[in-house]
């Protein structure tokens, strides 16, 4: 059975500062997609990888997919996204042609997930699992708060949930495919990540081991950190 890997590339990182849609900036020159991308097709498994572009983006991305040396084994196709990242990639899995049972979900702005977490996630899913997440452990403990009783007040704790139980999840997310398509069918209200939505059908999610250098790129700082990797992978 073929691998497929949807990535969601349509958001506009505002928390990011400004400039271009986040999954265009560059990390040591080269496109944040690029490098998810690539780290898709790293993957042996993965034949087929959609990139889910900003609406009014997706010829620029299919140049800039055009522009820089990809695996020739893996097929590339770019499709428009939508107003959150639920409905862009539901629109890129309303692309996938037949043939592919499995279904990875990887946001662009995790652009350094390495390859063994990859196939770990592609692997689980293999073996049985509906849906996979990959995970690690929290280094910040953790609050739930409630909103503040007026403008300015600080928010007060509610609940300091035990850390030891509590998994920092990243992307890609595996997924048998039917599983994935009945989930963005079923569910409507808002998530942040795709193995939620299995949840709210009541199937089984697992977690494999994540890696540090799977972080998602969402603050300044992270770009630093970013490129620090790309650097020292290079030498
Ligand atoms: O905003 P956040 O960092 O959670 O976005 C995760 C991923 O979802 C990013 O790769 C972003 O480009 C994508 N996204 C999308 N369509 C949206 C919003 C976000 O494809 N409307």
């Amino acid at each position: 059975a073929s691998t497929a890997a949807v990535i969601p590339a349509a958001g506009r990182g505002v928390r990011l500062g400004p400039g271009a849609p986040k999954a265009l900036r560059a990390l040591n020159g080269t496109p944040m997609l690029i490098h998810a991308v690539r780290a898709m097709a790293a993957s042996n498994a993965v034949s087929l990888v959609i990139v889910v572009a900003p609406p009014e983006g997706a010829t620029e991305v299919k140049s800039m997919l055009d522009a820089h040396a990809l695996p020739e084994r893996t097929d590339f196709v770019v499709v428009p996204g939508g107003a959150t990242r639920q409905e862009s990639v539901k629109l890129g899995l309303d692309a996938l042609p037949p043939g592919y049972e499995t279904v990875l979900v990887h946001d662009a702005a995790r652009p350094l997930v390495p390859v063994d977490t990859v196939d770990a996630v592609i692997d689980a899913v293999r073996e049985g699992a509906p849906a996979v997440v990959p995970a690690l452990p929290l280094a910040d403990t953790v609050k739930e708060v409630a909103p503040a009783t007026a403008p300015g007040a600080p928010e007060p704790v509610v609940a300091t949930p035990d850390r030891a139980r509590l998994r920092a999840v990243q992307t890609p997310q595996g997924f048998d495919r039917a599983t994935l398509v009945r989930a963005h069918e079923t569910v409507t209200n808002d998530v942040t990540d795709d193995a939620s939505m299995v949840e709210q059908l009541g199937l089984r999610v697992v977690v494999v081991p994540g890696h540090e250098e799977a972080f998602k790129v969402t603050r300044p700082l992270d770009l630093v950190l970013a490129e620090a990797v790309l650097a020292r992978r290079r030498l």
